[in-house]
């Protein structure tokens, strides 16, 4: 495959890059307030409400509302798009083989960009290996089903496996060397520091072409951190604003955003499904693609994908080897 940095379509989410102290009467403490309430960018701030933005921000009303004008003014808000720019939008539009034919066709044609894939479902059920394998595929000429493409893997469980990297590069032809070295990873420690790993992917992405981003896991730590009943309502905020920040990656590289996600029981269901995935609405609504995940016979694992915008409901059979994803 060609060595040249892959071509990227222009960035047009560029202009929302302008930080919120850039706004008039927004100092670095007002700054910081803001985005700790999870105010991280002009347009939330924008659409947000006087009151809300004072009481974060702890500042007057009036103040608040001055910010918001501002913030109005420079997002942009309030101007429609017509269907066929976002069409045109659509088109530029990639994706990413999974290397499995029924999974990909299942998605549509692959790990859409601009958007979040979650594959969710229990251990063993192959969300880590496909995480690998997009990795290496993403590297790929477009021909071969990839973006050529970097990528950055946010591992959360330690689960990371340069071996298996090496083996998946073999065997779609990449030098497995070079295929490692296109790969971005960082372990999070805890919540707090996977969030922040999406900023540094972005300082990143501003000068590799970073188009998958993997976070596998997205609740692990969530879920352990914030366990009591108690703390639900401040994890699911946290959880959202993680995953708002991972869209806004999506869209401003163009890139696929895949996350892996748990399942947990559910003692209430007596017919159907016994579990779900963790996180609940908030990760219902922010990933564009939820792909459940269970295992079947070995190697064969079982995917169903469920509430997608665009897709039908469907199940797509695929095997985990040796050599990766396969049908
Ligand atoms: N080298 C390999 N050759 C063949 N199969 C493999 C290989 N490595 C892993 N597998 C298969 O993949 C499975 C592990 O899948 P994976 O790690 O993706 O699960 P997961 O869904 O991420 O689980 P968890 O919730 O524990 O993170 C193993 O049980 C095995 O069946
Ligand atoms: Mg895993």
């Amino acid at each position: 495959m060609p060595a040249k940095a892959a071509s990227r379509p222009p960035v047009e989410e560029e202009k929302k890059a302008v930080a919120l102290e850039d706004l008039p009467g927004v100092g670095p403490t007002t700054a910081e307030k803001l985005r700790e309430a999870g105010y991280t960018d002009l347009m939330e701030l924008a659409v947000a409400s006087p009151g809300d933005v004072a009481e974060a921000a702890e500042i007057g009303t009036q103040i608040a509302q001055h910010i918001i004008g501002e913030a109005r003014r420079q997002a942009d808000v309030g101007s429609f798009e017509i269907g066929t720019t976002l069409l045109e939008r659509r088109k530029t539009l990639g994706r990413i083989s999974t290397n499995s034919k029924a999974l990909d066709e299942l998605l549509g044609g692959g790990i859409e960009t601009q958007a979040i894939t979650e594959f969710a479902g229990e251990f063993g059920s192959g969300k880590t290996q496909i995480g690998h394998q997009a990795a290496v595929d993403v590297q790929l000429p477009a021909a071969q089903g990839g973006l050529e493409g970097e990528v950055v893997y946010i591992d959360t469980e330690s689960t990371f496996r340069p071996e298996r990297i090496v083996d998946m590069a073999k065997a779609a032809g990449i030098e497995p060397e070079l295929a490692l070295s296109r790969i971005h990873i960082a372990r999070a420690f805890n919540s707090n520091h996977q969030m922040l790993l999406v900023s540094k992917a972005q300082e990143l992405a501003r000068t590799k072409p970073i188009r998958l981003l993997v976070v596998d896991s997205l609740t692990a730590h969530f879920r352990a951190e914030y366990a009591g009943r108690a703390e639900l309502a401040p994890r699911q905020q946290l959880l959202n604003k993680h995953l708002h920040e991972l869209m806004r990656f999506a869209g401003t590289y163009n890139a696929a955003v895949v996350v892996s996600n748990q399942v947990s029981a559910r003692p209430d269901i007596l017919f159907g499904d016994p579990t779900r995935p963790i996180g609940g609405n908030i990760v219902a609504h922010a990933a564009t693609y939820r792909v459940y995940l269970r295992k079947s016979k070995p190697p064969k694992r079982i995917a169903r994908l469920i509430d997608s915008p665009n897709l039908p409901e469907g199940e797509a059979v695929f095997s985990v080897t040796s050599e990766g994803i396969r049908d």
